[in-house]
């Protein structure tokens, strides 16, 4: 059907979309590989008739699920295609027993993920840490374990 979302996990053909939701500063071709093969990370996108709009890349590292890097394409913002990916995972930690809590980092003034994390009740954890990034950018850390309670939208 025309316009329908659909979560699907990536694949090769996908990654032109990723790279122009990512943009000049964001992961490169060898990034998305690398996830993949090295940290054996697994990136699932929101498929609009064979567009990837959103995507999410994951690893499963008992017994945390960490978000390790998401997006959204500009002109699909704001609509709740990375909501939905969220959700998605909060109900895999509910079902899966060997994992206890899902985790993401971003930086200090990287407001959208942190929006976004609050909308979904991912809560900061910590007092942002000094440093955190290579380029001495601070970062934010974000933990939702199994028992956290979900915000009522
Ligand atoms: C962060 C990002 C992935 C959100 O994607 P999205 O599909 O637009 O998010 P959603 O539409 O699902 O937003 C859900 C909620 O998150 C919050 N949120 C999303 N974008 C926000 C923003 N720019 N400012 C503040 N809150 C925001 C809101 O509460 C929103 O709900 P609302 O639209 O009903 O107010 C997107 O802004 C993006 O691609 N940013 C650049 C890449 C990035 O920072 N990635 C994270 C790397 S760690």
């Amino acid at each position: 059907m025309k316009d329908q979302a659909i979560i699907r996990p990536m694949d090769r053909a996908d990654l032109s979309d990723l790279l122009v939701i990512e943009g000049e500063d964001g992961w490169t071709r060898d990034n998305f590989v690398q996830a993949e093969l090295v940290l054996h990370a697994k990136t699932v996108v929101v498929d609009i008739d064979e567009l990837a709009v959103s995507f999410m890349t994951i690893r499963y590292d008992r017994p945390c699920i960490e978000i390790l890097n998401c997006g959204t394409r500009r002109s699909y913002q704001r609509k709740g295609h990375a909501r939905r990916l969220i959700e998605e995972l909060i109900r895999n930690l509910r079902t899966e027993t060997s994992f206890h809590a899902i985790k993401a980092v971003c930086g200090v003034e990287n407001f959208e993920f942190r929006g976004l994390m609050q909308a979904c009740g991912i809560h900061e954890i910590h007092a942002p840490v000094k440093g955190y990034y290579e380029d001495g950018t601070d970062g934010v850390l974000f933990c939702l374990t199994k028992e956290s309670r979900q915000p009522s939208r």
